[in-house]
């Protein structure tokens, strides 16, 4: 595919659209066949979002809203993030769009009652019907989101409530507060292969000479395996790496995990050494089998996997190197042993792609260090 247009907005603007969003064909039409009926038939819907923060929320109710309706309806289409928003700020920011989108000379005024009876009356008074979204919904807004759901059905409006799982919880489920709302989308998390296909296509539209395979893919992993495949932390690990790329600097496995250190930390928490030092105490062979694979891994810097064949030649020359005996089995065991401590893990890809979190050079030493000591004490 030819895409003449790379820029990095797509990684920096909190409100980027991409030109297809993937993987939500399912809820998309489902949102867009109820607001097709709205329309058809006059009346208001009014829809809450909802999924785990980072899901793709915001961007899902932007498409909608910015590339559907315009296509579809003949609406108008006002968007307001709530984000760190006083009641106030929100309800002028809505008057604001909706004269905006009118045309309508607005009045300046910076008393709430009055601001929302300019709002409701130039929102009444349209010539068309208006599609609002309102994001990031919480304990401190949601009042606003009931009253511009109510009047939304008033005035045939509709509206889309955008909230995180946990506050979706607290604000639906507790009996006093009962939301306004018609019906729901839940946002699921993406498989391994989706989240990659988003990193993938984010790359193509951001990064000036993209970036290789090994490279999506270990982010992908990483993200998998300890952010619940949230898509908005991919794209945190791209503006980390955006600008050595664009540099021109070769991106390799410290880049990236440098780039994701945010949502490994907890696993770095747990001192390496000391997990290194229990397992190996009289285990030999544990520590060749590690110091084999952060070998090709330090030697390889682009390179963020090792296969299991591989390792396996390495682990038979290291061993003729050292006059050991090679046992099949005893490796396995051994390599098991290490993805089972999580100093070692499995590609979500294929069992046969083998990467680590900490920097190979330093789990290298480690090992080096506790096999050497090992051969002299025995
Ligand atoms: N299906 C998808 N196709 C392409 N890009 C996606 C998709 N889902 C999410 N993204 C991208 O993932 C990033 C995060 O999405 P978004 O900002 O919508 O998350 P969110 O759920 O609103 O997060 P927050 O909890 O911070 O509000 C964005 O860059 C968005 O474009
Ligand atoms: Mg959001």
């Amino acid at each position: 595919m030819v895409r003449p247009h790379r820029s990095p907005k797509g990684l920096f603007d909190p409100y980027y659209v991409p030109d297809k969003l993937l993987y939500r064909d399912r809820e998309m039409s489902t949102v867009n066949g109820v607001y097709k009926d709205s329309f058809e038939d006059e009346y208001g819907v009014n829809c809450l979002v909802h999924g785990i923060t980072g899901v793709g929320m915001t961007v899902f109710s932007r498409y909608f809203l910015t590339k559907l309706v315009p296509q579809q309806f003949n609406a108008h289409t006002v968007y307001v993030d709530a984000k760190h928003k006083d009641i106030l700020e929100i309800i002028s920011e809505l008057n604001d769009k909706i004269h905006h989108e009118t045309g309508k000379p607005i009045t300046v005024a910076f008393d709430l009652d009055v601001l929302w009876m300019q709002f409701k009356r130039t929102a009444t008074a349209t010539d068309r019907r208006t599609v609002f979204v309102v994001d990031n919904i919480d304990e401190t807004n949601e009042e606003v989101y009931k009253k511009l759901a109510r009047l939304s059905k008033e005035i045939n409006a509709s509206t889309i409530g955008v909230l995180n799982s946990h506050e979706y919880r607290m604000l639906t489920k507790g009996p006093a507060t009962q939301m306004a709302y018609d019906f729901e989308i839940p946002l699921d998390i993406y498989t391994q292969s989706q989240l990659y296909d988003i990193v993938r296509t984010r790359v193509e539209d951001t990064f000036p000479l993209g970036l290789t395979e090994e490279v999506v893919r270990y982010i992908t992993d990483l993200v998998v395996e300890f952010d619940a495949s949230k898509p908005k932390t991919t794209v945190e690990a791209l503006k980390a790496l955006w600008p050595l790329a664009a540099r021109g600097q070769e991106i390799d496995s410290d880049a990236v995990r440098s780039a994701t250190a945010s949502i490994t930390t907890f696993a770095h928490d747990n001192d390496y050494m000391d997990l290194i030092d229990t397992i190996s105490m009289n285990d030999f062979m544990t520590l060749l089998v590690l110091e084999a694979l952060c070998e090709h891994l330090v030697h390889y810097k682009t390179e963020t996997y090792i296969d299991r064949g591989t390792l396996n030649e390495l682990i038979v020359i290291k061993c003729e190197e050292l006059g050991v005996k090679y046992v099949a089995e005893d490796i396995d065991r051994s390599l098991q042993t290490l993805i089972f401590q999580s100093i070692v893990f499995e590609s979500g890809y294929s069992r046969n792609l083998l990467y680590v979190l900490a920097p190979p050079d330093i789990l290298y030493e480690a090992a080096v260090g506790l096999r050497r000591e090992l051969a002299r004490r025995k």
